[in-house]
């Protein structure tokens, strides 16, 4: 069993997921993922991104037993997954579907959420409980009895989220989440992952949007045409904007501000505004002799 990887500073941790040159192929024609390899280290937050059609989506089904690789070895916490059914993966593995309408089958909101509680095997009360809360963490209580085929787009997501977060699952895997919500409901589900996070939870965290990745993720992941094409801590691929340019990713706008002023002293790596006025002020005072 491997279940132990190195990171940064050089102590052992434990790697949640792990992909070993892996390759996936569409009905034997569409290559979408070529010899990928990489390990996500347990209670870590990771952003996957890269241009439409690059492969997030087919590594994020390889990671939860929906597509098996014909080439490789995927393993969760330290376990091959070859053999193991779907669900059996999935009681560790919970995986937000890029399109809502794709996850979503049962008459009403409640019954939805309640689905996946009763396939896990939660006790009635337990699940009752877990139904509730995730209903009331998301602000869906008022739907809880609406069909969700009549809600919006971004309700339907809020849907399939609560349903991930009711029975909590130790990785998950988030196929851009955040897209259809609005800034509030946004920013309330990055806080919910945030405190997984805190909890020990791993995130994979699929995305298009780079501000979301410089303010939320520890590492980031590079796909490009079913390759990986570079990882690392965020802040160290942010700045490389040739690298990105290639996989037709650009860094933040306030990144991006932050290269154009490397002429003047600033070093090209703010993440956030907050970080860019920190070090635009600091660069400031000095010039300035305060
Ligand atoms: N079910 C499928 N059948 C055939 N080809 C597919 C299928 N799903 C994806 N593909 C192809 O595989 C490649 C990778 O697709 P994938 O959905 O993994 O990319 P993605 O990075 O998630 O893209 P996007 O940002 O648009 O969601 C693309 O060329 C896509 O057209
Ligand atoms: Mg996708």
């Amino acid at each position: 069993m491997r279940q132990r990887g190195y990171c940064e500073d050089g102590l052992v941790a434990r790697v949640a997921i792990e992909l070993e040159n892996c390759s996936y192929t569409y009905d034997g024609r569409v290559r979408a993922l070529r010899e990928v390899s990489c390990a996500i280290e347990a209670g870590s937050w990771v952003a996957l991104v890269g241009q439409n059609g690059s492969g997030k989506s087919t590594l994020a089904k390889l990671c939860n037993g929906l597509l098996r690789p014909q080439q490789g070895r995927v393993r969760i916490n330290g376990v091959d997954i070859r053999h193991r059914p779907v669900g059996s993966v999935a009681r560790e593995v919970g995986y937000l579907f890029q399109n809502p309408d794709h996850q979503i089958f049962a008459p009403t909101v409640r019954e939805e959420i309640a689905f996946g509680l009763r396939n896990l095997g939660f006790p009635s009360p337990e699940r009752e409980q877990r139904l509730w809360s995730a209903l009331e963490a998301f602000d869906l209580t008022a739907y809880a009895d609406h069909p969700p085929a009549v809600l919006g787009f971004g309700l339907r997501r809020q849907v399939t989220v609560a349903s991930l977060f009711a029975w909590g699952p130790p990785i998950l895997i988030l196929d851009e989440a955040t897209q259809g919500l609005d800034w509030e409901r946004s920013e309330r589900l990055l806080d919910r992952l945030r405190e997984r996070q805190d909890a020990g939870h791993t995130i994979l965290f699929i995305t298009h949007d780079m501000r979301l990745v410089a303010e939320r993720a520890s590492r980031v992941m590079v796909l490009h045409q079913g390759k990986l094409l570079a990882e690392g801590p965020v802040r160290e691929i942010l700045a490389r904007p040739d690298l990105l340019a290639r996989a037709s990713v650009s860094p933040p706008p306030v990144t991006h501000l932050s290269q154009l002023l490397r002429p003047w002293g600033m070093k090209g790596e703010s993440l956030t505004v907050e970080d860019f006025y920190c070090e635009y002020s600091a660069l400031l005072a000095e010039r300035e002799g305060v």
